[in-house]
Protein backbone atom coordinates (compact mmCIF):
# COMPACT_ATOMS: atom_id res chain seq x y z
CA UNK A 1 0.00 0.00 0.00
CA UNK A 2 1.35 3.45 -0.71
CA UNK A 3 1.88 5.77 1.96
CA UNK A 4 -0.73 8.17 3.22
CA UNK A 5 0.04 11.76 1.82
CA UNK A 6 -1.28 14.32 4.52
CA UNK A 7 -4.39 16.30 3.43
CA UNK A 8 -6.41 19.02 5.21
CA UNK A 9 -9.96 18.14 3.75
CA UNK A 10 -11.62 15.38 1.93
CA UNK A 11 -12.40 16.62 -1.88
CA UNK A 12 -15.95 16.95 -2.79
CA UNK A 13 -16.04 16.10 -7.24
CA UNK A 14 -17.91 15.58 -10.10
CA UNK A 15 -16.78 14.81 -13.51
CA UNK A 16 -14.22 13.22 -12.40
CA UNK A 17 -12.92 10.49 -14.28
CA UNK A 18 -12.23 6.60 -13.97
CA UNK A 19 -8.67 7.19 -14.56
CA UNK A 20 -8.21 10.37 -12.21
CA UNK A 21 -10.30 8.58 -9.47
CA UNK A 22 -7.61 5.95 -9.74
CA UNK A 23 -3.96 7.89 -10.24
CA UNK A 24 -5.38 11.08 -7.79
CA UNK A 25 -7.48 9.04 -4.80
CA UNK A 26 -6.84 5.13 -5.24
CA UNK A 27 -3.06 5.45 -5.54
CA UNK A 28 -2.29 7.98 -3.14
CA UNK A 29 -4.58 6.32 -0.51
CA UNK A 30 -6.71 9.53 -0.12
CA UNK A 31 -10.31 9.67 0.62
CA UNK A 32 -12.87 11.82 -1.54
CA UNK A 33 -16.45 12.56 -1.75
CA UNK A 34 -18.32 12.19 -5.32
CA UNK A 35 -21.14 14.05 -6.03
CA UNK A 36 -22.89 12.97 -9.50
CA UNK A 37 -22.39 9.01 -9.94
CA UNK A 38 -25.18 8.45 -8.23
CA UNK A 39 -28.42 8.89 -9.70
CA UNK A 40 -30.07 5.97 -9.00
CA UNK A 41 -30.51 7.35 -5.78
CA UNK A 42 -33.62 8.95 -7.24
CA UNK A 43 -35.11 5.88 -8.40
CA UNK A 44 -39.07 4.99 -6.76
CA UNK A 45 -36.88 2.02 -5.48
CA UNK A 46 -35.42 3.81 -3.31
CA UNK A 47 -37.74 5.08 -0.47
CA UNK A 48 -39.23 4.01 2.35
CA UNK A 49 -43.13 4.01 0.64
CA UNK A 50 -41.65 1.42 -1.64
CA UNK A 51 -39.45 -0.73 1.11
CA UNK A 52 -42.54 -0.79 3.12
CA UNK A 53 -44.86 -1.77 0.28
CA UNK A 54 -42.90 -4.34 -1.04
CA UNK A 55 -40.35 -5.97 1.84
CA UNK A 56 -42.30 -5.75 5.17
CA UNK A 57 -41.39 -9.79 4.89
CA UNK A 58 -37.72 -8.97 6.32
CA UNK A 59 -36.96 -8.89 9.67
CA UNK A 60 -33.94 -8.09 11.88
CA UNK A 61 -33.49 -9.15 15.74
CA UNK A 62 -31.86 -6.85 17.28
CA UNK A 63 -31.14 -7.09 20.99
CA UNK A 64 -33.56 -10.04 21.43
CA UNK A 65 -35.65 -8.34 19.51
CA UNK A 66 -37.33 -8.94 16.06
CA UNK A 67 -38.53 -6.15 13.76
CA UNK A 68 -39.88 -5.87 10.52
CA UNK A 69 -38.46 -3.67 8.10
CA UNK A 70 -41.49 -1.70 8.11
CA UNK A 71 -41.42 -1.14 11.95
CA UNK A 72 -37.69 -0.56 11.42
CA UNK A 73 -38.45 2.32 9.03
CA UNK A 74 -41.07 3.83 11.50
CA UNK A 75 -38.74 3.78 14.72
CA UNK A 76 -36.20 5.19 12.49
CA UNK A 77 -37.96 8.02 11.66
CA UNK A 78 -39.34 8.44 15.03
CA UNK A 79 -35.84 8.12 16.62
CA UNK A 80 -34.25 10.56 18.54
CA UNK A 81 -30.73 10.74 20.86
CA UNK A 82 -33.30 9.74 24.27
CA UNK A 83 -35.33 7.25 22.52
CA UNK A 84 -32.85 5.58 19.54
CA UNK A 85 -34.32 3.38 17.56
CA UNK A 86 -32.71 -0.57 17.09
CA UNK A 87 -28.94 -0.07 15.71
CA UNK A 88 -27.63 -1.64 13.60
CA UNK A 89 -30.18 -2.17 10.48
CA UNK A 90 -27.79 -3.73 7.87
CA UNK A 91 -29.60 -5.52 5.06
CA UNK A 92 -27.20 -7.44 2.31
CA UNK A 93 -28.20 -6.47 -0.99
CA UNK A 94 -27.22 -10.33 -2.35
CA UNK A 95 -29.93 -11.97 0.03
CA UNK A 96 -32.15 -9.39 1.00
CA UNK A 97 -32.58 -7.30 -1.81
CA UNK A 98 -31.28 -9.33 -5.27
CA UNK A 99 -32.87 -7.53 -7.62
CA UNK A 100 -31.32 -4.37 -6.34
CA UNK A 101 -28.00 -5.51 -7.65
CA UNK A 102 -28.38 -4.65 -11.44
CA UNK A 103 -29.83 -1.26 -9.78
CA UNK A 104 -26.36 -0.11 -8.24
CA UNK A 105 -23.78 0.29 -10.91
CA UNK A 106 -20.52 -0.63 -9.82
CA UNK A 107 -17.48 2.28 -10.20
CA UNK A 108 -14.89 1.59 -12.62
CA UNK A 109 -12.68 0.55 -9.16
CA UNK A 110 -14.95 -1.68 -8.39
CA UNK A 111 -14.52 -3.45 -11.23
CA UNK A 112 -11.29 -4.82 -9.69
CA UNK A 113 -12.72 -5.92 -6.78
CA UNK A 114 -10.92 -8.50 -5.49
CA UNK A 115 -13.90 -9.81 -3.45
CA UNK A 116 -16.47 -10.29 -6.15
CA UNK A 117 -13.77 -12.31 -8.08
CA UNK A 118 -14.42 -16.17 -8.71
CA UNK A 119 -10.30 -16.57 -7.88
CA UNK A 120 -10.94 -15.69 -4.17
CA UNK A 121 -12.67 -18.72 -2.04
CA UNK A 122 -15.52 -17.93 -0.14
CA UNK A 123 -13.71 -19.07 2.81
CA UNK A 124 -11.66 -15.55 2.37
CA UNK A 125 -14.29 -13.54 0.76
CA UNK A 126 -17.52 -14.21 2.73
CA UNK A 127 -17.44 -11.74 5.52
CA UNK A 128 -16.15 -8.84 3.11
CA UNK A 129 -18.21 -9.62 -0.02
CA UNK A 130 -21.45 -7.49 1.02
CA UNK A 131 -23.10 -4.77 -0.50
CA UNK A 132 -25.31 -3.54 2.22
CA UNK A 133 -27.96 -1.00 2.89
CA UNK A 134 -27.88 0.53 6.34
CA UNK A 135 -31.16 2.35 7.96
CA UNK A 136 -30.50 4.57 10.93
CA UNK A 137 -32.29 7.79 12.32
CA UNK A 138 -31.34 10.64 14.45
CA UNK A 139 -29.26 9.38 17.68
CA UNK A 140 -27.84 6.14 16.02
CA UNK A 141 -24.40 6.08 15.31
CA UNK A 142 -21.74 3.46 14.86
CA UNK A 143 -20.09 5.65 18.03
CA UNK A 144 -16.35 3.73 17.80
CA UNK A 145 -13.75 5.28 15.95
CA UNK A 146 -12.83 2.29 13.64
CA UNK A 147 -10.46 0.72 10.85
CA UNK A 148 -13.31 -1.30 8.55
CA UNK A 149 -12.93 -5.51 9.05
CA UNK A 150 -9.76 -6.56 7.66
CA UNK A 151 -8.45 -3.22 6.48
CA UNK A 152 -10.79 -3.11 3.15
CA UNK A 153 -11.51 0.13 1.37
CA UNK A 154 -14.58 0.95 1.24
CA UNK A 155 -17.37 2.69 -1.01
CA UNK A 156 -20.60 4.60 0.41
CA UNK A 157 -23.68 5.90 -1.06
CA UNK A 158 -25.57 8.00 0.80
CA UNK A 159 -29.83 7.64 -0.54
CA UNK A 160 -31.79 9.10 2.51
CA UNK A 161 -30.90 11.66 4.82
CA UNK A 162 -27.28 13.28 6.09
CA UNK A 163 -24.15 11.56 7.28
CA UNK A 164 -21.28 12.84 9.10
CA UNK A 165 -18.13 11.32 8.88
CA UNK A 166 -15.02 11.75 11.21
CA UNK A 167 -12.10 10.80 9.73
CA UNK A 168 -8.58 10.50 10.72
CA UNK A 169 -5.51 9.18 8.40
CA UNK A 170 -3.58 6.02 9.52
CA UNK A 171 -0.59 8.34 9.72
CA UNK A 172 -2.24 9.61 13.16
CA UNK A 173 -2.51 5.44 14.78
CA UNK A 174 -1.01 6.54 17.08
CA UNK A 175 -2.55 9.25 18.82
CA UNK A 176 -6.06 7.01 18.22
CA UNK A 177 -4.87 4.12 20.61
CA UNK A 178 -6.25 0.88 18.90
CA UNK A 179 -7.51 -2.19 21.10
CA UNK A 180 -5.25 -4.35 21.92
CA UNK A 181 -6.71 -7.33 21.00
CA UNK A 182 -9.05 -5.61 17.99
CA UNK A 183 -6.55 -3.24 16.71
CA UNK A 184 -9.14 -2.07 14.37
CA UNK A 185 -10.98 -0.43 17.13
CA UNK A 186 -9.60 3.01 19.05
CA UNK A 187 -9.56 2.78 23.02
CA UNK A 188 -10.59 6.71 22.80
CA UNK A 189 -14.20 7.94 23.33
CA UNK A 190 -13.60 10.92 20.85
CA UNK A 191 -16.72 12.51 21.75
CA UNK A 192 -15.38 13.16 25.20
CA UNK A 193 -12.18 11.71 25.47
CA UNK A 194 -10.15 10.93 28.72
CA UNK A 195 -6.96 12.94 28.47
CA UNK A 196 -5.14 11.48 31.39
CA UNK A 197 -5.74 7.91 29.76
CA UNK A 198 -4.86 8.73 26.17
CA UNK A 199 -3.06 12.16 26.24
CA UNK A 200 -1.55 11.96 22.73
CA UNK A 201 -5.30 11.82 21.03
CA UNK A 202 -5.13 15.75 21.68
CA UNK A 203 -2.39 15.48 18.91
CA UNK A 204 -5.21 13.76 16.33
CA UNK A 205 -7.02 15.83 13.48
CA UNK A 206 -10.09 15.08 12.36
CA UNK A 207 -11.73 15.39 8.91
CA UNK A 208 -14.96 16.11 8.87
CA UNK A 209 -17.62 15.76 6.18
CA UNK A 210 -21.14 15.56 5.64
CA UNK A 211 -22.73 13.19 2.72
CA UNK A 212 -25.58 14.41 1.61
CA UNK A 213 -28.66 12.21 -0.87
CA UNK A 214 -26.09 11.30 -3.98
CA UNK A 215 -22.81 11.46 -2.59
CA UNK A 216 -20.74 8.52 -2.57
CA UNK A 217 -17.32 8.26 -0.11
CA UNK A 218 -14.45 6.48 -0.94
CA UNK A 219 -12.15 5.37 2.37
CA UNK A 220 -9.40 3.97 1.53
CA UNK A 221 -8.38 0.89 3.83
CA UNK A 222 -6.28 1.69 6.94
CA UNK A 223 -8.12 5.52 7.59
CA UNK A 224 -10.12 5.29 11.13
CA UNK A 225 -13.73 6.67 11.11
CA UNK A 226 -16.84 7.12 12.65
CA UNK A 227 -20.28 8.81 11.68
CA UNK A 228 -22.77 10.67 13.27
CA UNK A 229 -26.73 10.44 12.40
CA UNK A 230 -28.86 13.83 12.48
CA UNK A 231 -31.75 12.62 10.45
CA UNK A 232 -33.93 9.31 8.94
CA UNK A 233 -30.82 7.82 7.18
CA UNK A 234 -30.08 5.31 4.37
CA UNK A 235 -26.96 4.48 2.85
CA UNK A 236 -25.67 2.23 0.41
CA UNK A 237 -22.01 0.67 1.36
CA UNK A 238 -19.62 -1.67 -0.66
CA UNK A 239 -16.20 -3.14 0.57
CA UNK A 240 -12.69 -3.54 -1.47
CA UNK A 241 -9.52 -5.07 -1.84
CA UNK A 242 -7.07 -4.59 -4.75
CA UNK A 243 -3.23 -4.12 -5.17
CA UNK A 244 -3.41 -1.57 -2.54
CA UNK A 245 -4.23 -3.42 0.45
CA UNK A 246 -4.23 -7.23 -0.82
CA UNK A 247 -1.33 -7.67 1.29
CA UNK A 248 -2.97 -6.20 4.46
CA UNK A 249 -6.15 -8.19 3.79
CA UNK A 250 -4.65 -10.90 3.44
CA UNK A 251 -2.16 -11.03 6.41
CA UNK A 252 -5.26 -10.51 8.77
CA UNK A 253 -7.24 -13.78 7.19
CA UNK A 254 -3.35 -15.43 7.95
CA UNK A 255 -4.25 -14.96 11.40
CA UNK A 256 -7.81 -15.59 11.23
CA UNK A 257 -6.35 -19.57 9.54
CA UNK A 258 -4.14 -19.76 12.21
CA UNK A 259 -6.82 -19.23 15.19
CA UNK A 260 -9.30 -21.81 13.17
CA UNK A 261 -7.36 -24.02 11.12
CA UNK A 262 -3.64 -23.73 12.77
CA UNK A 263 -2.32 -26.44 10.11
CA UNK A 264 -3.32 -25.11 7.05
CA UNK A 265 -2.75 -21.62 7.62
CA UNK A 266 0.16 -21.98 5.27
CA UNK A 267 -2.20 -22.38 2.67
CA UNK A 268 -3.16 -19.00 3.15
CA UNK A 269 0.11 -17.23 2.96
CA UNK A 270 1.27 -19.23 -0.27
CA UNK A 271 -2.30 -17.80 -1.79
CA UNK A 272 -1.35 -14.17 -0.77
CA UNK A 273 1.92 -14.53 -3.08
CA UNK A 274 0.76 -16.53 -6.15
CA UNK A 275 -2.50 -15.19 -6.47
CA UNK A 276 -1.65 -11.51 -5.73
CA UNK A 277 0.67 -11.22 -8.69
CA UNK A 278 -2.27 -12.92 -10.73
CA UNK A 279 -4.87 -10.87 -9.86
CA UNK A 280 -2.22 -8.07 -10.16
CA UNK A 281 -1.94 -8.69 -13.84
CA UNK A 282 -5.81 -9.16 -14.49
CA UNK A 283 -6.12 -5.82 -12.48
CA UNK A 284 -3.50 -4.26 -15.41
CA UNK A 285 -5.60 -5.41 -18.34
CA UNK A 286 -8.72 -3.38 -16.54
CA UNK A 287 -6.97 -0.42 -16.47
CA UNK A 288 -5.95 -0.86 -20.14
CA UNK A 289 -9.28 -1.44 -21.40
FE1 LIG B 1 -16.63 1.54 8.86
Amino acid sequence: MKPTINISKIDRCSGLSNKEFYNTYVKNSLPVVISDIAEWTTSEKFTTEYFKANYSHLTRTIDGKTYSLSEIIDLCESSTPENKAPYPNIYDLHKDFPEYLEDIPLINYGKSNRLSSWMLPNSIANQTNQRQLFFGGKGCSFPTLHIDYHWVHTQLTQIIGEKDFILYPPSQTPYLYPDKINHNLSQVNIINPDSDKFPLFKNAEPLKITLKPGDTMFIPSGWWHTTYIHNFNLTYAIDHVNSFNWNRFMDENYLVAQKHHPNLAWLVKVYKVIMGKIFNINEKLIQLN
